[in-house]
């Protein structure tokens, strides 16, 4: 009998289709209609985080260095006042094999796929998570698949996102470069179904068990040079596995009392599932337009239960502007010599804003650079946007209005943090759960979850449970 590829049939299936190409059976950790069992999803996973710094060493994957940027901070120091200005340390993930943070999580993705039997791995991303699932594979001999959403309606592709397809490519994947819209969900189910391969998901418990070696790096680092643990780690924030598995591993570590910090760039009001919007943003990744749906509704990832759960571990969240990203990378490039690419500098010029504003005794690490090249590149982003009608010029950041103007700050004093208020994005977490999922009562369990979940006390969830109109069965 042949199988009905139907948009809707393929979809029907996506239960039954997730768990054959995971070998996760997430049935299990469910405890009511909203709770599940994070902790214990986290658990089983088979590897600690010793046997995954073992198997990371032997893919060449993590100890990268960790740079103190002294010019840097000493731009920080002429800015800041009398006894302010912490020291900026950045861990410069760009060494990985595949040139960012990303091969951390790919490695234990990739380990899991080969050791359970599968002959390749497929992953959807349009970003450096692909590369990395390229190079992991390749490295282990499976075939890799990536479906990407590449093109608006046009034909055309932003030229970092391109660059990224280069890069799959370059490393051995066989990529289907798609347009922008809901397809991409359907091709990867069709392709997991057709070819009986992994899913190399970003969002499951092996990708994030994978990155929590970089918070333990940190950590120990930071320790062994300086003697004590930092007092911010700033990570670069979308879909929040980055954020989630480097603060997992900094208090795996023992570095407790360290704020993890979010930051995006801002990108408010494009569209990301907006074919008009889709080629308006200079940022691929790190924006708003993951970091805000992804905390406030992690499981809309590609597994049932994303390990990615941000607001479980973020101390604080700030939005740096486009501008400001482009001018802090050539900063990096020309102050110290490291020519770097997008993502790892915005949350090194959310640094830069924060350091002058702490002791100069206070230590701030930014979690990772990435590597840089062709469409990565500010001058390919400036131009592309130009070309798009997009206002070009030097002025005050705060004009800089997504998809209409970039503006690149007229000197250092021009970079600024923008706070996200935390407890809103909590509050629409739980409107969310509870309209997604048609939520009209709730027991004491669920709220409990929704306290794990928000980090936040009692009062606050049922207050915000209460606000929803949710009777409450407690
Ligand atoms: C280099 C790099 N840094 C940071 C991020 C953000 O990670 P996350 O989506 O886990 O928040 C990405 C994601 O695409 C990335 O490629």
């Amino acid at each position: 009998m042949t199988r009905d590829l139907s948009y809707e049939a393929v979809m029907g299936r996506k239960n039954e289709i997730m768990k054959k190409a995971l070998g996760v059976d997430y049935d299990q950790y469910e405890l009511s209609q909203l709770a599940f069992d994070y902790d214990t999803m986290m658990e089983d996973v088979e590897v600690s985080i010793k046997e995954v710094q073992r198997i990371q060493e032997e893919v060449s994957v993590g100890r990268t260095p960790l740079i103190e940027l002294k010019n840097l901070n000493a731009l920080v120091k002429k800015f800041s006042e009398e006894g302010k200005g912490a020291k900026i340390l950045i861990k410069d993930e760009a060494c990985n094999p595949s040139g960012s943070y990303k091969d951390r999580r790919a490695s234990l993705s990739v380990y899991m796929a080969k050791k359970l039997g599968y002959k390749g791995v497929v992953t959807a991303t349009s970003g450096n998570y692909g590369a990395a699932v390229a190079s992991q594979a390749a490295k282990l001999g499976l075939k890799c698949i990536v479906v990407q959403e590449c093109y608006d309606s046009q034909g055309i592709g932003q030229p970092e996102i391109l660059e990224k397809r280069r890069k799959c490519e370059a490393l051995g994947a066989e990529v289907l470069s798609l347009t922008v819209g809901p397809e991409l969900f359907y091709t990867f189910l069709s392709v997991l179904e057709e070819t009986g391969y992994f899913n190399a998901s970003l969002y499951s418990s092996f990708g994030i068990r994978g990155i929590e070696t970089l918070g333990v790096e940190i950590a120990e680092e930071v320790m062994a040079r300086y003697g004590k643990y930092p007092e911010v780690v700033l990570a670069t924030h979308a879909g929040g596995g980055n954020l989630t598995g480097t603060a997992r591993g900094l208090k795996a570590a023992g570095a407790k009392d360290t704020q993890v910090v979010g930051v995006s760039v801002d990108l408010k009001g494009l569209h990301m599932a907006s074919d008009k919007d889709f080629n308006k943003k200079s940022f691929t990744t790190g924006h708003t337009g993951f970091g805000i749906p992804f905390t406030t509704f992690p499981d809309r990832s590609d597994v049932p239960r994303s390990a990615a759960r941000p607001l479980r571990y973020m101390d604080a969240y700030y939005l740096v502007k486009q501008g400001e990203v482009f001018y802090m990378t050539e900063a990096l490039a020309q102050l110290e010599g490291l020519e770097r690419g997008p993502a790892g500098n915005t949350s090194l010029t959310a640094a830069f804003a924060m350091a002058r504003e702490m002791k100069d005794t206070d230590i701030l690490v930014v979690q990772e650079t990435e590597y840089t090249g062709a469409g990565k590149h500010p001058q390919s982003q400036l131009s592309f946007a130009r070309e798009r009608g997009i206002d070009l010029y030097v002025g005050d950041p705060e004009e800089e209005v997504p998809g209409k103007s970039i503006v690149l700050p007229r000197g250092p004093l021009d970079i600024k943090l923008r706070p996200v208020d935390l407890s809103k994005l909590k509050k629409s977490l739980i409107r969310n759960y509870v309209t997604m999922k048609d939520i009209k009562r709730v027991t004491e369990l669920d709220l409990f979850y929704l306290m794990e979940e928000t980090r936040s006390s009692y009062e606050f969830v049922k207050l915000a449970l209460q606000l929803e109109g949710c009777e409450l069965v407690l």
